[in-house]
């Protein structure tokens, strides 16, 4: 296969590509990124230039696009690119419409294009969604399945709906062959430290608070990278075109229950090994403290969804996918991923840029909670 993995450089795209390089060695991977706050090149794994060309550009130029899915003959998208965190679709949602619809739009045309011309080309343009479209769930609610209605709550959600929309219409309209993935919350290596777990593991190695929003009551459906790369793989394998498939693991947990389980890995692992005290002097263990002393409540997300959760029966069912990673070792392993590459993180934690988000967005919540 000939692949464009748009967005590659960011979180889930590269590791995308190092699951991807490490499975299918034939294979000629050509990553467009354009290195916004989210994407990074460090991120990427080194390989020959014969295997993975990567390629600094905006998804929304379209000319570019089309004129590098002509030169490197690619038969397959894998369409990772966007804005992809919520908090900063509702500080600027203009931007997150622009790059999600917009962008995929641009796309999903240039692909139309180069594959559906005079010379039609055997190919598949997969788009990577998010289980954020179906909306919140009460307590006792079943799970998202395919056919559950649209109804998404916050920009960042509105816009990933609208693009499975245009991917939708493009399969149906111009006969695309198309193929979607909802998938639940992902964790694992290379994640940003604006989310979550990556951010709460480094403001933990950096003797900081950790803000969660309201009481922590959310719950998440948490699925480890590599699954959702597996997911992926086996609908690129096997997957109908105009098809759309909801990835899981059925792995419900509160936010409160996914913090404290984190914490006890942090302080597990600082138990374990005593240099660890020494190279991150303000960690709580390093001083004999508890990583879950540094629990906070803050000001709760507006708009927060109470509760996602993903049926990924169809994927089972019909394409053979088992989700392999356990909560537990895919949350020690990605503390100990962090530990080990302190030089990727703390080269984000430089950036000014990063530092501005991360005091105007807890600055204010602090405030408000105090
Ligand atoms: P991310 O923010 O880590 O990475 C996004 C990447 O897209 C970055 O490398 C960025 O530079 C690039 N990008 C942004 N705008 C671009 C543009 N105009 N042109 C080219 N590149 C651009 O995001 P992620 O967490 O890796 O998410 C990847 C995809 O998976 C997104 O489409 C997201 O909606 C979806 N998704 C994410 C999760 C999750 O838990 N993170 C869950 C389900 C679905
Ligand atoms: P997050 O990691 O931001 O992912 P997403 O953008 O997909 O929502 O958030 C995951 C959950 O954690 C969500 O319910 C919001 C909550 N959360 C906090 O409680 N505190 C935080 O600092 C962050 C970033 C998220």
């Amino acid at each position: 296969m000939r692949l464009l993995i748009t967005g590659g450089a960011g979180f889930i795209g590269a590791n995308f590509v190092h699951y991807w390089a490490r499975r299918h060695d034939g294979d000629r991977l050509v990553v467009l990124d354009a290195l916004t706050y989210a994407g990074n090149r460090a991120s990427l794994p080194e390989l020959d230039e014969g295997r993975l060309r990567f390629v600094q550009g905006d998804i929304r130029q379209q000319a570019d696009v089309e004129a590098l899915l002509r030169e490197e003959e690619i038969d397959t998208i894998v369409h990772f690119a966007a804005e992809s965190h919520v908090d900063r679709s509702i500080a600027g949602p203009e931007h997150c419409v622009a790059v999600n619809v917009l962008g995929t739009l641009s796309l999903l045309e240039a692909a139309r294009c180069v594959w559906l011309g005079e010379d039609r080309v055997a190919h598949r343009f997969h788009h990577v969604s998010t289980d954020e479209v179906y909306g919140s769930l009460s307590a006792g609610q079943p799970a998202f399945t395919e056919t559950t209605p649209y109804a998404p709550n916050s920009p960042y959600a509105a816009s990933k709906a609208a693009a499975d929309h245009l991917v939708r219409a493009y399969h149906e309209t111009y006969g695309l062959a198309t193929t979607i993935s909802n998938c639940s919350i992902n964790y694992g290596p290379y994640h940003f430290p604006e989310k979550l777990i990556p951010l709460f593991i480094v403001n933990l190695l950096e003797g900081r608070d950790l803000p969660v929003y309201g009481e922590g009551i959310n719950v998440r459906d948490w699925l480890h990278v590599d699954d959702h790369c597996r997911g992926i793989e086996s609908i690129l394998a096997a997957g109908s075109a105009g098809e759309l498939y909801n990835v899981g693991s059925r792995n419900e947990r509160g936010n409160l229950e996914v913090v404290k389980e984190l914490c006890k890995a942090v302080d597990v692992a600082f138990a374990a090994d005593s240099d660890l005290a020494t190279r991150f002097p303000a960690a709580p263990p390093a001083h004999g403290a508890e990583c879950a002393s540094r629990i906070r409540f803050v000001r709760d997300r507006p708009g927060h969804d109470l509760r996602y959760a993903i049926d990924p029966s169809k994927l089972e069912k019909e394409l053979g996918f088992a989700a392999e990673v356990d909560f537990a070792s895919g949350l020690r392993q990605t503390v100990q991923w962090y530990l080990a590459h302190e030089t990727w993180w703390r080269a984000i934690l430089a950036r000014g840029s990063y530092r501005e988000w991360v005091d105007r967005q807890y600055g204010d919540a602090e405030e408000a909670s105090a």
